[in-house]
């Protein structure tokens, strides 16, 4: 397969890239590099003949339109977003201009790409979202394909507009379109803004371990690489105009997950003077708006394609905390360009 991923150079783009290449696919990653991006994740398949990389804004549709043309890829896979929270909450435009109107620019030149009869024939557009559109669930339940979209946070107001986006140009333009929609990934090179490893850097550092609220908000936790691999999968496999929702089956509270990671911590640094690490613990204001639990039922892409994630959250969070452990100047390489790996953002206007 011929495979244009965007946001290629982030957390999760980075993951499917260096997949599809494994796998013998080639692949062009369109990534703007923003403080997110890490051209060190895909720093495996760099010198790969069948990888190439452009610099590129997806908002910027003349752009877009001349690399689709000129690679001719049978599946454009939309990763690239502004993708966290908290800084969301600080300052939602930069959301609204890639999420949003980034995805309109890769939807125009699609369907550009389709009139002008080079596509090559089942040319699909893939795009990659989250459980965070459906809103918060209370104790029970679960998000299914059909849940309705009730994004509470900018971050997800954004995505759920582009999804929606992508529904429109299937629905008006006739484009094969497919959706995801993942619960909350972890694992290897993901930006230390994010909870795993502002966790795992805090308790290696001894520094107290912050936890929003009571530690009560759950999510779905979900290995990168599984996820990477459903993506592939769905492009390759899925239904068109399809939409599947993908998850781990592990719910877990925020503070289970937090005393997970101490627990690895504390048997691998037998001899770390942080022991127990659980002790760092600190509770903090919440985050304004703050989702109470997330849970996705996955059972269509399991029944329909056959995917289901091969890694446990104890054994993913084991290799993740290792992983962080074992690639220090990876994360010290981020603190180096500037990154406060210690400071709270996204505490935005209170409610009163
Ligand atoms: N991380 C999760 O838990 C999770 C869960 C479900 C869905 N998702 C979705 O998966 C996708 C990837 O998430 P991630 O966690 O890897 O994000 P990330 O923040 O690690 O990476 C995003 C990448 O997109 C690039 N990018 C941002 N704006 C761009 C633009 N205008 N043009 C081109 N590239 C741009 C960045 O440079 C970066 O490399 C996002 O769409 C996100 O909404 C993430």
């Amino acid at each position: 397969m011929r495979l244009m991923v965007t946001g290629g150079a982030g957390f999760i783009g980075s993951a499917v890239v260096r997949r599809a290449i494994d796998a013998g696919d080639t692949v062009l990653n369109v990534d703007k590099l923003t403080y997110a991006a890490n051209l060190d994740n895909i720093a495996s398949v760099a010198d790969h003949p069948n990888y190439q990389f452009s610099q590129s804004d997806i908002c910027d549709m003349p752009k877009m339109a001349q690399l689709i043309t000129e690679f001719k890829p049978d599946c454009v896979m939309n990763l690239a977003a502004e993708t966290h929270v908290d800084r969301s909450i600080d300052g939602p435009g930069a959301f609204i201009q890639t999420n949003i109107v980034g995805t309109y620019s890769l939807l125009e030149a699609s369907r550009e790409f389709c009139k002008s009869g080079n596509a090559p024939s089942g040319f699909r557009f893939h795009h990659i979202s989250t459980d965070e559109v459906f809103g918060s669930l209370g104790p029970t339940g679960e998000f299914t394909e059909d849940s309705p979209y009730q994004p509470n946070s900018p971050y997800s107001a954004a995505k759920a507009s582009s999804d929606m986006l992508a529904r429109a140009w299937r629905e008006t333009f006739g484009l094969d379109v497919i959706v995801t929609n993942c619960s909350n990934n972890y694992g290897p090179y993901q930006f230390p803004e994010k909870l795993i490893p502002v966790v795992i850097i805090a308790a290696l550092e001894g520094r107290d371990i912050p936890i929003y609220g009571k530690g009560d908000n759950i999510r779905d936790w979900l290995y990168v690489e599984d996820h990477a691999d459903a993506l592939l999968l769905v492009a390759r496999k899925g239904k068109s105009g399809e939409t599947y929702n993908v998850g781990g089956r592990a719910e877990r509270t925020n503070l289970e997950l937090v005393k997970m990671i101490c627990a690895v911590l504390d048997d691998e640094l037998s001899d770390s003077p942080h022991r127990p690490h659980e002790s760092l613990i600190k509770f903090v204001s919440d985050r304004p708006g703050h989702d109470h639990r997330y849970a996705i039922n996955c059972d269509k892409i399991e029944r329909e394609l056959g995917w289901q994630p091969s890694v446990s959250v104890e054994e993913g969070m084991r290799q993740t905390v290792l992983w962080y452990l074992n690639n220090k100047e990876w994360w010290e390489a981020i603190r180096g360009k500037g990154f406060d790996v210690a400071k709270r953002q996204g505490l935005g206007q209170q409610k009163s």
